[in-house]
């Protein structure tokens, strides 16, 4: 099928939950995406923060074929060896001693609440159940997770929507602690707010927010679905800051493109969880975590987060070089490898289609800000292929 005929279909058949796009990707390798017309494209969004590893990862391949010769699902009833390997790993790599591995970061956030409550069930009081989250955040679609998102849009034609969140604005300490009276249980934040416009917070800000959940005796759960797995250059967001969270959730890149979510949480708080209180059919599968413990290690011995680091450098060096000579982009901010663009006027979407005409997959964040989130595989002449187009887009934006 053609692009046009794909967009049909779609048109057709799919709920319009999606304003529908012109291209279908068929294939990928690498940073490389390959249009149903045959057009090339460097691929500065990674599938939104997914593709890490970057489209057709050999290893990656490899692994999902064989672990789906061997055997794909068999349900949380019996023991399922990769979903352990998997969970080893993440123990060795944060903070976490346990996880548990769901299908997608709504999943994984929506896990983390119940855990949340759970434990505060045992530790505090009766009317303390209710999570602070910040503006401009984002969370997931599901009923709980869009509540939790403290951006009003993703809440109004859903009502009732559940109780028990409230909002404050991101890198504001005292607006936290003003909120937090007796009946919060629990600070839920991205350590660098992604869908929100790749906000970074003050450098004592999540130091602050640690230090008051500790002294109110709450837990701070870390939204990493997007920071996390190299993603900022750090295996997790948190590094940046020095500080630990009790629960964070992943997914996103965490399968390498493949769908999985985890809630990882140290002993003491994930002990809250017993038999029967929370489940999921497909997570945890074996085809998942084996997707996923191939891509951990994909990104260690590839030594992407050093890659992600580096490349984030110069990215940010030439769009701040850019901002200097022209008021066209206003400064660029983020780490590692998810940097936002923001804009000198709110042209974002037609440098968006500006881009994608030359052969650049990036996206907007709102009507000023452009994301970029290659995957932690790109070269420098890649970066640099994908200013130089970014460059003549701006020119022509309107
Ligand atoms: C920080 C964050 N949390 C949660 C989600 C929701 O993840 P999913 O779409 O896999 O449910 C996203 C998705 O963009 C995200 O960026």
């Amino acid at each position: 099928m053609t692009n046009q005929e794909i967009a049909e279909l779609a048109a057709q058949y799919l709920m319009p939950t999606y304003a529908l796009p012109r291209v279908a990707f068929v294939r990928g390798e690498g940073a490389m995406l390959y249009d149903a017309d045959g057009n090339e494209y460097l691929d500065f969004l990674a599938g939104i923060a997914v593709s890490g590893v970057g489209y057709a990862h050999p290893r990656l391949v490899q692994a999902i074929c064989g672990q789906a010769r061997r055997i794909m699902h068999t349900s949380n009833l019996f023991l399922i060896e990769p979903q352990v390997r998997l969970a080893r790993r993440l123990a060795e790599l944060s903070f976490a001693d346990r996880t548990f591995v769901c299908n997608s970061g709504a999943e994984a956030n929506e896990a983390a609440i119940k855990l949340a409550r759970k434990w505060a069930g045992q530790h505090l009081a009766p009317g303390q159940r209710s999570i602070i989250t910040a503006l401009k955040s984002f969370h997931g679609r599901t009923l709980t997770t869009a509540t939790a998102t403290g951006q009003e849009k993703y809440h109004r034609p859903f009502a009732p929507l559940p109780p028990g969140f409230s909002y404050v604005p991101f890198g504001d300490l005292a607006a936290l602690e003003a909120a937090l009276d007796e009946t919060v249980c629990a600070v839920m934040l991205e350590p660098i707010q992604g869908e929100g416009g790749i906000n970074v917070p003050p450098d004592d800000y999540l130091p602050g927010v640690r230090r008051l959940c500790d002294d109110h005796g709450i837990l701070l759960i870390l939204d990493e679905v997007q920071t996390g797995l190299g993603r900022t250059g750090t295996w997790f967001g948190y590094e940046h800051y020095g500080i630990a969270p009790d629960i964070m959730t992943l997914a996103k890149s965490l399968g390498g493109g493949f769908p999985i979510g985890a809630c990882l949480a140290a002993d003491d708080v994930a002990m809250a969880f017993e038999p029967g209180d929370h489940a999921s059919t497909f997570g945890g599968n074996h085809l998942a975590c084996a997707a996923a413990v191939e891509t951990l290690a994909i990104i260690e011995d590839e030594g992407l987060l050093d890659n992600a680091r580096a490349m984030g450098e110069l990215l940010i060096r030439r769009f701040s070089d850019m901002a200097r000579e022209s008021d066209r982009v206003d400064h660029i901010r983020g780490k590692g490898l998810l940097l936002g663009v923001k804009l000198g006027g709110e042209f974002a979407k037609s440098v968006v289609s500006g881009c994608m005409e030359r052969g650049l997959v990036i996206n907007a964040l709102g009507p000023d800000v452009l994301r970029l989130a290659p995957p932690l595989t790109i070269t420098a002449e890649q970066c640099e292929r994908a200013v130089a187009i970014i460059a003549e887009a701006l020119a022509e934006a309107d």
